[in-house]
C-alpha cells in the first residue's frame, strides 16, 4: 500500500490520543494509504524529543511553520489548543496538505469560516476530530433514528458532564482563559454534546436560550501560584434548543459534576421509541420500542460488539469491547479513506463551523437571556 506521511502539532493529551490512532490504524483496518508517522512538533524541546520516542514518530520540531510547508508532508494533524487552529490549519491547507483538526475548530466564527474558505479554496481534504460520532454504539443509534424505527423525534438530551477542575486551587492554565480556549465548558465538552445532537438526529439547530456560569472566578497563577488571575470562560454551560426537523432538546456541558469524569450520554425520544448511550459504558446502546410486545417492552441493552456493527469487524470477536481510544482510529481511519478516494468525510470544516455558530447563539443568548435564532451558514 502507498504511504502518505503525517505530521502531528502537538503531544500532550490529544497528541496521544492521535499518534496511538496513526500507530494502530493500518495494524486493524487496511486503509488504502498507510501512514507514517514522520514528524512532530511542540514548542518545548526536550519534551517533543521524549514525545517523540514514546510515540513512535521518526522526527519532532519546534516550529510547527517549517513542518507544514515541507513536500514530504502529506497530512497535517492539529492538536493544539483552540488559539492555534486556525493559523496552523490554514498555512496547511494553503501549502496543499489534507487537514485534520481538534474541536472546536477554532475560538470563534470569524476564525472557523476562515478556515473552512482556505481549505475549500485549496481542495484540500478536511476532518474534525469529534470523534464520539465513531463509537459504533452511536452510529447505531444514528441508524435507527434514520431508519425511521425511533418514528417522529421529539427530544434530543445531551448532558456532558465533567468535575476534574473542581479544586479552586487547581492553576489557571490554557483552558481557564478566554485567549486560549474560546471558551470553558462550552466549547469544550458541550460541542460534543451538540454535535452528536445534530449526528444522530441528522438536523441542524436552529434556536437556543441558555445559560453560562463561572464558579470559580480565580485561580493560582501556574507561574506564580502565590498570585490569583481571572477565570475567563465558562465552568458550566447549559442550552434549550431547537431542532430544524421539530425536536426540541437540551444540551448540558459542565465541569462542576462532582463525581462525573467523562459522562458523555444522550438520549432520544421518538414517537415509536428511544434510544440512549453513555460513553462511560459506550459498548452499548440502550433502545425501546413501542413496536415490543407490550409485557415484554423495556429498554433493551445492546452490545454494539457485533461484525455488523460499525468498525466492530476489525477488533475483536463480539462481546470483547473496546474503549476511548478506538474512536480516534476510526476517525483516522475514515480520513485516511477520504484522502485516498477524494471523496469528502464528515465531520469537516463545514460542520466546524455550523457547530461555532450554535455555539455562539449559546453564548449569546445566555449574555442577553433571550431566545436566539442560530444564524445561517452562509452569512
Ligand atoms: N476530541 C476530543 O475528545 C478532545 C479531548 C480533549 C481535547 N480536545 C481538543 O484538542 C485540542 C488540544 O487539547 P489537549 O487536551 O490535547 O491539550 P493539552 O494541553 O493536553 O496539549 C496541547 C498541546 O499543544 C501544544 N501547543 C500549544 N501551543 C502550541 C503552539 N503554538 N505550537 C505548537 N504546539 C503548541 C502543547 O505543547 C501541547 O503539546 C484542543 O482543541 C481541545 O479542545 C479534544
Amino acid at each position: 500500500m502507498p504511504e502518505i506521511n503525517v505530521a502531528l502539532v502537538g503531544y500532550a493529551f490529544m497528541g496521544r490520543a492521535h499518534s496511538n490512532a496513526w500507530r494502530q490504524v493500518p495494524r486493524f483496518f487496511s486503509p488504502r494509504l498507510v501512514p507514517r508517522l514522520k514528524v512532530i512538533c511542540g514548542r518545548d524541546r526536550a519534551r517533543v524529543e521524549k514525545a517523540a520516542e514514546q510515540l513512535g514518530w521518526e522526527e519532532w520540531a519546534t516550529d510547527w511553520r517549517e513542518v507544514v510547508g515541507r513536500k514530504d508532508i502529506g497530512i497535517v494533524d492539529v492538536s493544539t489548543p483552540g488559539d492555534t487552529h486556525a493559523e496552523i490549519a490554514i498555512a496547511a491547507a494553503r501549502a496543499g496538505k489534507a487537514v485534520l483538526c481538534e474541536k472546536p475548530l477554532a475560538n470563534d466564527v470569524r476564525q472557523a469560516k476562515a478556515m473552512l474558505a482556505a481549505v475549500e479554496k485549496a481542495g484540500v481534504p478536511h476532518m474534525l476530530c469529534h470523534n464520539y460520532r465513531r463509537a459504533p454504539a452511536v452510529m447505531l443509534a444514528r441508524e435507527l433514528v434514520a431508519s425511521g424505527k425511533l418514528g417522529r423525534i421529539r427530544h434530543y438530551r445531551g448532558t456532558y458532564l465533567q468535575d476534574w477542575p473542581v479544586d479552586p486551587e487547581l492553576p489557571l492554565y490554557w483552558r481557564f482563559r478566554r485567549e486560549k480556549a474560546g471558551s470553558g465548558a462550552l466549547g469544550d465538552i458541550l460541542s460534543h454534546s451538540l454535535d452528536l445532537g445534530r449526528f444522530v438526529l441528522g438536523s441542524e439547530v436552529t434556536e437556543v436560550a441558555a445559560a453560562l456560569e463561572t464558579f470559580v472566578k480565580r485561580r493560582p497563577l501556574p507561574e506564580d501560584p502565590a498570585r490569583k488571575g481571572r477565570v475567563t470562560v465558562d465552568d458550566a454551560a447549559l442550552a434549550l434548543v431547537r431542532f430544524a426537523n421539530g425536536a426540541v432538546g437540551s444540551i448540558e456541558g459542565t465541569r462542576f459534576a462532582t463525581g462525573r469524569q467523562n459522562y458523555n450520554r444522550f438520549e432520544v425520544n421518538g414517537s415509536r421509541g428511544s434510544v440512549a448511550f453513555n460513553m462511560e459504558r459506550m459498548n452499548e446502546l440502550e433502545y425501546f420500542s413501542r413496536d415490543d410486545d407490550v409485557k415484554t417492552q423495556g429498554f433493551r441493552q445492546i452490545m454494539a460488539t457485533e461484525p455488523e456493527h460499525a468498525y466492530c469487524g476489525a477488533w475483536w470477536p463480539a462481546g470483547h469491547i473496546i474503549g476511548y481510544e478506538h474512536t480516534f482510529t476510526h476517525t483516522v481511519y475514515d480520513f485516511l479513506e477520504a484522502v485516498a478516494s477524494g471523496r469528502p468525510v464528515k465531520p469537516d470544516f463545514e460542520d466546524g463551523v455550523r457547530n461555532q455558530l450554535v455555539l455562539e447563539a449559546i453564548s449569546k443568548a445566555a449574555r442577553t437571556r433571550r431566545w436566539l435564532k442560530v444564524a445561517p451558514l452562509s452569512n
